[in-house]
């Protein structure tokens, strides 16, 4: 077999150090750096040090580092901050300063064990920390917290749903509409609905922690009167709702349990109700997308799967439910429409 080309070397180099990349960004969210910095003055890595109480030379040395990722640059007056380096700045919209301190964290000390994880099949997450990483976080509210920030971080793929034909017609039903999230967070996606169409209602199922911290972005998003929180399981999904979400949930779980919870919503639902499923598809024809990235982390954390939309529609008829269509969204993530078959309504009932 012939040498490899020079390329290769240096490719799998930078490979191979991906980890650092993860720490750096995570290093230089972690100490608020970003929001130390300009996007259109500079500052001296000695004065940024003094700001953020670091060490001067290894704070310099980070940001070299950051440059050749254009995270920052380096210009007469010092170093700025880029456009991709401000989105690890705190509390602004999108922020993914969550996400950089998760997947530096608690994540990072997951996939530690992924080769364990790839030679028994077992979730790499419960291995390390003894337990399931939403009864993890349950006990850690801080923890929690930044996890349910961190899933709002990725909201971007929600901005296409406000339009969504389902939400639309929803939104201009004669008699108010109601949409029930199930599993939704902190009540991010449900909150930007209800802000596009002023006529929806609004129900949040959630764990009673989660709950409140959906009740708290609700209110503070000036949607009181319009919502309830329902706390609870995914076995009390509520009936009387017109349209139900369930967003970026069945990734989390295996075939037995995403069926059991179809099973819960179908039987929830009346004949003319709509289910919207948010996830990452795995494409079918092998192409490029996010989708094969987070099948990997949903195998390292929480034993559940990213999926292709055949599996998606077999899981769904097993329910008793028919994916009526699938559309893209950003992120490489889609949204798929349900409905019940109406042959299995009787049953299901
Ligand atoms: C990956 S997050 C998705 C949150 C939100 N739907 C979104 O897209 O941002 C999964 C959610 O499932 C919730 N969850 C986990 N187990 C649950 C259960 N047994 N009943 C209800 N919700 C549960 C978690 O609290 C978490 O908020």
């Amino acid at each position: 077999m012939p040498d490899p080309p020079g390329w290769c070397s240096e490719t799998l180099l930078r490979l191979l150090t991906g980890a650092w990349t993860t720490q750096a960004l995570a290093a230089f969210a972690e100490l608020r750096a970003p929001d130390a910095m300009d996007t259109a003055t500079g500052i001296a890595a000695d004065a940024l040090a003094r700001a953020l109480g670091a060490h001067p030379d290894s704070l310099a040395r980070l940001l070299r580092y950051l440059m050749t990722l254009n995270v920052v640059t380096e210009h007469p007056d010092g170093f700025r901050l880029t456009e991709l380096g401000a989105l690890l700045r705190a509390g602004r919209p999108g922020s993914l300063r969550p996400l950089a301190l998760m997947y530096g964290g608690v994540f990072y000390q997951s996939f530690a064990d992924l080769g364990r994880t790839v030679r028994t099949g077992e979730t790499a997450f419960d291995h390390r920390f003894g337990e399931n990483h939403f009864d993890h976080f349950a006990r850690r509210p801080a923890l929690g917290e930044l996890f349910d920030q961190s899933m709002a971080a990725s909201s971007r793929m929600f901005e296409p749903l406000a339009a969504h034909p389902v939400i639309t017609a929803a939104g201009r039903a004669p008699a108010p509409a109601t949409v029930v999230d199930i599993a939704g967070g902190n009540g991010e996606l449900l909150g930007r609905l209800l802000a596009a169409h002023p006529r929806l209602r609004g129900a949040l199922l959630e764990r009673p922690h989660v709950v409140e911290a959906a009740r708290r972005s609700l209110e503070a998003a000036g949607l009181g009167g319009r919502y309830d929180c329902l706390p609870g399981d995914f076995a009390d999904v509520p009936p009387g709702g017109d349209v139900y979400l369930l967003s970026r949930v069945l990734h989390d779980w295996d075939d037995d349990r995403c069926r059991e919870i179809l099973r819960g919503i179908a039987q929830a639902m009346a004949a003319s109700a709509d289910l919207l499923i948010v996830e990452r598809v795995l494409p079918g024809d092998g192409s490029a997308s996010l989708a094969a990235a987070w099948d990997l982390h949903m195998m390292c954390n929480v034993g559940g799967r990213e999926r292709r939309a055949d599996h998606y529609a077999r899981l769904l008829a097993e329910a008793g439910l028919a994916l009526v269509d699938v559309s893209p969204l950003p992120l490489d993530a889609s949204v798929l429409h349900a409905r019940k078959v109406p042959a299995l309504t009787a049953d299901a009932r």
